[in-house]
């Protein structure tokens, strides 16, 4: 072959590579913004990424496209290793005409879908985009349909990961929410389905792209998005801590990771981290760090829906999904955010094969007409749902409280709970002392001389009855009421027994969870 095929070779490539130029790179940098390449090279293991389809052209040939010529066709696309497991990974390239999507730039978007899910491997995909490619008409929109049908078929199937480093606009957004996770970068992106001007247009409110799309408001007022990163590079460090806890696809367990954190580790805190008042409320993370390997555990959704904690962590070195009310926020109740997340966290891990801890101090659900009308009903009824269908092990540990229907709903044994433990802290009731002695024991309050002393006689007996872990331990509701330091060891030897569970459930096109 001559050298000058060889050179012509190069030359392609380097034009390729060279994307939208120099002064839009320059332009991408200096908003605080990586290009696409510079963003794969982070996040892949050096020399391991192969760029796929890096010839691929538009066909589109209305208003002067024709004469356009787009690298890469705006999107970066091919497969490499992170952490040495193989991971496919696609990154829109906003330096190529505003990383919109056409008929091609989707093709190729699609292929990498294929080929994940074929070889059972994680997606990362980098959104930073226009949208739609205005001058493709309905070739682009045809192009996030079959993005969106094959986000949804991989679904359950190989974890997807979202990230959005730019904007993310119109019903561009819908692949992000089809995926398991999606990162966001604060200030420097957002998602929303109709923009500022329009929403001005139509309703006259005024917004800023930040407030209406930006990073926080997805990650604490809207629940769109799972993390949110501070800058690109830490945004990249955080997927692969997060592909750390996960399995490459769902007939694979999690990798385990050798642990110096000794499993039979004693923790005396705990014994007295539930404090004497029942009103008085702590810190859930600090139980979850006594007990998790090195104290080290990645909450998901941090921000959103604070009274439960949503997070994954290793025991004895092996990936677990946590689900923790959070007594310092709400005290702890259940409401539709709370269900929500928890509901969508329990599905994940149970697709991925994560084993789940639940750890329970719960008082009930959050009471009140915003509650009732927002449909907390059909909300709340998610975490029953996931929680029955999973077939993960599931352990649940009953800290404090656990009234009525939140205690069903936090995976008691019912639900299919394989260990529960509790310690002698945790009251087991249909609802608090409170609540329940001024219903059974009202024409004894009301009949009594000194009415207020008659209650407070009556919740001490009913506290003394049933707000203990005892009479649901007679029952077998609990299998053991352990000391709160031996927490770890305990947990530690349930996931151990549990590794070899085996559950199957009768065979159905798919089940009709209430959403
Ligand atoms: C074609 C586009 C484009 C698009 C941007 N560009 N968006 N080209 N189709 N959707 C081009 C610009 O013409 C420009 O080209 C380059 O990309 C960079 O864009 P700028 O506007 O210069 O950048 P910036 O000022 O940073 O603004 C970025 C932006 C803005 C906010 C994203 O470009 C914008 O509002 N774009 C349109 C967004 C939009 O309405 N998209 C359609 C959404 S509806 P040059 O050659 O000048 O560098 C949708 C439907 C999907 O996506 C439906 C799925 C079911």
């Amino acid at each position: 072959m001559s050298i000058d095929k060889i050179n012509d070779l190069h030359s392609r490539l380097d034009k390729i590579a060279a994307a939208g130029g120099a002064d839009r790179i320059e332009k991408q940098h200096k908003a605080g913004k990586l290009t696409a390449r510079e963003r794969i090279n982070l996040l892949m293991d050096p020399d391991s990424f192969i760029e796929l389809d890096a010839f691929v052209k538009h066909r589109c040939n209305e208003f002067g496209m024709e004469a356009v010529d787009a690298p890469a066709e705006g999107v970066v696309t091919g497969y490499g290793t992170v952490d040495g497991r193989l991971v496919y990974v696609y990154a829109q390239d906003f330096t190529v005409i505003g990383g919109s999507l056409g008929e091609m730039h989707a093709k190729k978007i699609c292929k990498v879908l294929d080929l994940a899910m074929k070889m059972g491997a994680p997606v990362v995909g980098i959104n930073d985009s226009g949208g739609a490619r205005i001058q493709e008409g309905v070739d682009a929109l045809s192009g996030y349909g079959n993005i969106f049908y094959r986000n949804t078929i991989a679904s359950g199937v190989v974890p997807q990961i979202s990230v959005i480093m730019g904007p993310c606009a119109g019903g561009a957004v819908y692949s992000p929410a089809l995926t398991d996770f999606t990162f966001m970068v604060d200030k420097t992106s957002q998602m929303f389905i109709t923009g500022p001007q329009v929403i001005k247009a139509v309703t006259g409110e005024e917004v800023t792209p930040e407030e209406l799309g930006g990073a926080m408001t997805h990650n604490r007022t809207s629940g769109v998005a799972h993390f949110m990163s501070s800058d690109e590079k830490t945004c990249i460090e955080d997927i692969k801590r997060l592909l750390s806890f996960l399995p490459s696809n769902n007939l694979e367990a999690a990798p385990i990771f050798e642990t110096d954190d000794d499993i039979n580790r004693i923790e005396e805190e705990l014994n007295t981290i539930v404090p004497d008042n029942p009103n008085k409320p702590y810190d859930m993370k600090d139980v979850i760090r006594a007990i998790v390997d090195n104290g080290d555990f990645m909450e998901v959704q941090e921000y959103y829906a604070q009274n439960i904690v949503t997070a994954y962590a290793r025991i004895n070195g092996a990936s677990i999904g946590i689900i923790a009310n959070q007594p310092k926020v709400l005290a702890g109740c259940l409401d539709i955010n709370a269900s929500d997340k928890a509901g969508r966290f329990i599905r994940t891990c149970d697709a991925f094969n994560i084993p789940i801890l639940n750890l329970v101090d719960v008082p009930g659900f959050l009471p009140g007409t915003n509650q009732e009308y927002g449909g907390i009903i059909r909300h709340g009824a998610k975490m029953l749902y996931a929680y029955s269908e999973a077939t993960v092990p599931k352990v649940t540990m009953i800290v404090r409280k656990a009234y009525g229907g939140a205690y069903l709903a936090m995976c008691s044994k019912d639900l299919g709970a394989d260990m529960v433990f509790a310690w002698p802290s945790a009251e087991i009731a249909v609802m608090g002392p409170d609540g329940a002695a001024n219903i059974i024991f009202k024409k004894d309050i009301e009949g009594a001389e000194n009415p207020v002393q008659t209650r407070a006689e009556k919740i001490q007996e009913y506290k003394d009855k049933f707000a203990t872990p005892y009479i649901a331990a007679q029952r077998g509701y609990v299998d053991l009421v352990i000391e709160p330091s031996e927490s770890r060891p305990r947990l530690a030897n349930a996931f151990e027994m549990l590794a070899s569970k085996r559950e199957s459930r009768p065979a159905k096109k798919h089940g009709n969870l209430p959403v």
